[in-house]
């Protein structure tokens, strides 16, 4: 099962920061559906217009469809206050100007720095596309195609223009490529990942779980194992909604994240998110135990030396996941102390994972608090995977790696 039905070759726009450049073209109006396209395939996008550009489709139309504001004024010090010009040149992977006008490319050939667009073509590293559209006349003009071949000779790259009807009546070379050739284009710049087009999602920290309003139960867990496999799965192209209990860290970048507190609310939180998932990782130290009962008021110190509290056993997340109808891979956790082989593989069976990474939390240079770790992988089919003590980062993109070879779909063995 996939989330989303895609050529899998567009996969790779996922988490790319696009930024698109209008001219002041009549094609300017297909810009709106490109830019719902890179959306819908997971891109950021901004677009910037020339003041051109704007008379041909209006920037709240963009605005809305990228969710971010739209960029023309070079002098603008509310916009550059937001993100300045440099700032933006940095943020882009890729700067596609569409419709790239004659106008357009003389000036980008000449190295000007007369509006936003041409000067974020200058400032900017990311790799430079153009998808020329102008009179046919005009394209074939030996002063465009001296400019066309100097952004060439630059290592711009160049996409159509097609033949065809023109807007004026004429006939022949000038027309902006089509929307889906853009796109595909677009894409064939990146690489795709190896959870390209999946999403994961994982459960990291602990879970608390209140016995008064300032009170709880806990457990050690740091979330630095679960947050850098979200990191891992993104850096491979997935979708990654993090479901986690109370830490110090923030998300990494384009990781969705879910803050609960205790495991009812992390339960059902990854029951929901699981329906619609491709991998799921339980990295989360959920409690075992909740109190039986929230007392609402602060509990008192009474006479006696002894409190008992009684406790009750929270659902097991990871194995709820793997009884659900559907077809996604489930992976979890085996924290141990002791005898960590035994009960890892005797987790990954009662559990019904499809694979259980063990480490052991009694060595002092691995585990719970560590930026280290060392783990073993089981599989339900016996397979078997090591990894030697490395940083978390580290082991957490051996998983990510390992996980995607393993599933139906990428199933290499
Ligand atoms: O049974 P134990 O807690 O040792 O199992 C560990 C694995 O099960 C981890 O992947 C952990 O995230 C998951 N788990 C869970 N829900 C629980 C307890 C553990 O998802 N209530």
């Amino acid at each position: 099962m996939t989330s989303n039905s895609q050529p899998e070759s567009l996969y790779s726009l996922t988490h790319k920061n696009l930024l698109l450049g209008i001219s002041g073209g009549i094609a300017a109006y297909k810009c709106a559906e490109l830019v719902r396209r890179f959306k819908v395939l997971g891109a950021n996008v901004r677009v910037v217009m020339t003041d051109a550009a704007r008379e041909f489709v209006t920037p709240l139309t963009l605005h809305a469809l990228s969710g971010n504001p739209v960029y023309y004024s070079l002098l603008d010090a509310d916009a550059e206050a937001g993100m300045g010009h440099i700032e933006l040149a940095r943020w882009a992977d890729l700067l596609l100007v569409a419709p790239a006008t004659a106008n357009t490319l003389s000036r980008l050939a000449n190295g000007e720095a007369s509006d936003l667009l041409s000067t974020l073509a200058l400032a900017t590293k990311a790799p430079l596309i153009l998808a020329p559209a102008m009179n046919q006349g005009m394209w074939l003009n030996a002063a465009t195609q001296k400019n066309c071949r100097l952004l060439r000779e630059r290592g711009a790259k160049l996409l159509g223009p097609a033949e065809g009807e023109q807007a004026c009546g004429d006939v022949g070379p000038g027309r902006m490529l089509e929307v889906e050739l853009l796109v595909t284009a677009v894409a064939a710049q990146f690489e795709t990942g190896a959870l390209a087009g999946k999403k994961v999602v994982i459960t990291a920290g602990p879970t608390i779980e209140a016995l008064d309003p300032v009170r709880f139960l806990s457990n050690r867990s740091s979330g630095k194992m679960g947050y850098a496999l979200a990191q891992a799965a993104v850096d491979a192209g997935a979708r990654v909604v993090l479901v986690s209990g109370p830490v110090s860290m923030l998300p990494p970048p384009h990781v969705e994240r879910i803050a609960v507190e205790s495991a009812l609310q992390m339960y059902e939180t990854v029951m929901a998110q699981a329906e619609s998932a491709d991998v799921v990782i339980a990295a989360a130290a959920v409690a075992d135990y909740r109190p039986k009962e929230f007392r609402q008021q602060k509990i008192k110190k009474g006479g006696d030396d002894c409190l008992v509290l009684e406790l009750i056993k929270n659902p097991d997340i990871v194995a709820s996941v793997a009884q659900m109808a559907g077809e996604r891979f489930v992976m979890g956790f085996a924290a141990e102390t002791q005898n960590v082989e035994p009960f890892a593989l005797s987790k990954l069976e009662h559990k019904q994972l499809d694979a259980i990474v063990a480490n052991d939390v009694a060595r002092a240079d691995i585990g719970f608090n560590s930026d280290d770790n060392a783990v073993k992988i089981f599989s339900k089919n016996g397979e078997q995977a090591v990894f030697e003590k490395q940083s978390k980062q580290q082991i957490a993109r051996n998983i990510v790696n390992w996980v995607a070879k393993h599933l139906p779909s990428n199933d290499k063995n």
